[in-house]
């Protein structure tokens, strides 16, 4: 979708996460009032984990990628990348995955959510999920996508390597975070943190080149790997890559 912003913007650029807790609010109303005063944005109806499911997303997500990128190389430093702001194929393809998987009652932790498809998929399959992001505006609208079903979920904000939640899971799903090079380590450093013995880490890519470059760098730092390909509908000439790592 933004390939070509994602390509341009891999100057190894890192997010710059904030420091504040993410807001909470204490209904719908008022924070999707919190949200508006933030960006625009829209209710989404999508297929998830094969159920309709409504989705809270940003309206502009080209628009606001664009301006960040245009800030940042005019020099403005702080300015994080609102990669968050799209829903990614690799979400899909991870959902899909996720099929062949009974999630009944598995605790799972997902990290750098964005909207949060493929978490909120583990949860409608039954999973116990913990939803996170390193930072706060995509947790707001994952707040108010899984609002009815709040109390079958956690979202909570985990910048990799630096947060650490004090749990292991036994699966730990990734869509699209393996994009840049500089947070490789972190997200190494991360799945350690969190995979329980003898889990798995499922990250999933649209077979991004940086991704094959991770394949091996992850191999190298220790990972047992498998990998899947996944065909959407919408695209099956563009399939997804379902990355499967465990440590020996
Ligand atoms: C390409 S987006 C993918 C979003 C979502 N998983 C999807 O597939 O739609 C990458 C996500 O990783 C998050 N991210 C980037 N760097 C991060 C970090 N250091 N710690 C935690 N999350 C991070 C971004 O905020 C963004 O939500």
């Amino acid at each position: 979708m933004h390939n070509s912003i994602l390509i341009d913007c891999e100057k190894e650029r890192m997010i710059d996460p904030p420091t504040s807790a993410p807001p909470q609010s204490e209904s719908l109303e008022l924070l999707s009032a919190e949200v508006s005063d933030r960006f625009r944005w829209q209710w989404d109806d999508l297929s998830i984990a094969n159920q309709p499911f409504r989705l809270a997303v940003a309206s502009d997500p080209e628009g606001m990628l664009i301006e960040a990128c245009e800030r940042q190389d005019a020099g403005e430093k702080g300015v994080i990348d609102p990669f968050w702001a799209t829903t990614w194929r690799a979400a899909a393809g991870l959902d899909r995955y996720m099929d062949q998987i009974d999630l009944g009652g598995v605790p799972v932790l997902e990290l750098g959510c964005g909207t949060g498809h493929a978490g909120i998929a583990a949860m409608l399959r039954g999973a116990d999920v913990t939803l996170t992001d390193g930072v706060d505006d995509p947790l707001m609208l994952v707040r108010m996508s899984v609002w009815e079903l709040r109390d079958r979920c956690t979202v909570q904000r985990l910048r990799f390597g630096l947060d650490r939640i004090d749990a292991k899971f036994p699966v730990v799903l990734g869509s699209d975070v393996t994009y840049l090079r500089s947070l490789w380590p972190e997200l190494d450093k991360c799945l350690r943190d969190h995979l329980a013995d003898g889990g798995q880490a499922l990250l999933s890519d649209p077979y991004r080149i940086i991704a094959n470059e991770f394949r091996g760098w992850i191999q190298e730092h220790g990972w047992n790997y498998t990998e899947h390909k996944i065909d959407l509908a919408d695209a099956p000439e563009h399939p997804i890559r379902v990355m499967c790592l465990k440590l020996p």
